[in-house]
C-alpha cells in the first residue's frame, strides 16, 4: 500500500501568524513500507506492537488516539516531540517523519 500524502505545513503555526504557507514536497509520496520499519525501531516500545499502547498514557493508534490532526501537526509532534514523547528532530530525516505517519494512519481500527 502507498499512500501519496501531500503535506502543507502552515508556517503561520511555525512562525507565530505569518501568512506564508510552506509546502513541503508537495509530490512527495509517503513510503508505508519503510515508515513500518521506522515504527518497530523507533515508536513500537512505547506505542505497542501494531500500534496498541499498553500504557494509558500512551496515544493507542489502534483507536486512533490522537490521529485527528492534519499530517502537518503530527509531523511537529514527532519531531519536536510532546510530554514524555521524545523529539525525532535530528534522529529522523523528514522523509522518515512522514513515512512513519502514513503508517500510524493505518493502524486504526
Ligand atoms: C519513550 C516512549 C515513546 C516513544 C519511543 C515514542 N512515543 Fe509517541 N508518545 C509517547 C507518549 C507518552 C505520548 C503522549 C504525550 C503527551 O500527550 O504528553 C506520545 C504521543 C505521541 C503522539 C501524539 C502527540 C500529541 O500531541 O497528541 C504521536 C503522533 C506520537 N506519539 C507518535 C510517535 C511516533 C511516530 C514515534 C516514533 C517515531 C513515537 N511516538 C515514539 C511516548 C513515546
Amino acid at each position: 500500500m502507498r499512500a501519496v500524502t501531500r503535506i502543507i505545513l502552515s508556517a503561520s503555526a511555525l512562525a507565530g501568524g505569518a501568512a506564508a504557507f510552506a509546502v513541503l514536497d508537495a509530490a512527495f509520496a509517503a513510503d508505508y513500507f519503510n515508515g513500518r520499519e521506522v515504527y518497530e525501531l523507533h515508536c513500537q516500545s512505547c506505542h505497542g506492537f501494531d500500534g496498541r499502547s499498553m500504557d494509558p498514557g500512551t496515544p493507542d493508534f489502534t483507536r486512533g488516539e490522537s490521529l485527528f490532526v492534519p499530517d502537518g501537526d503530527l509531523y511537529r509532534q514527532i519531531r519536536d516531540g510532546v510530554g514524555a514523547m521524545p523529539a525525532y528532530r535530528g534522529l529522523l530525516e523528514d522523509s522518515e517523519i512522514l513515512d512513519v505517519i502514513a503508517y500510524v494512519r493505518s493502524l486504526q481500527q
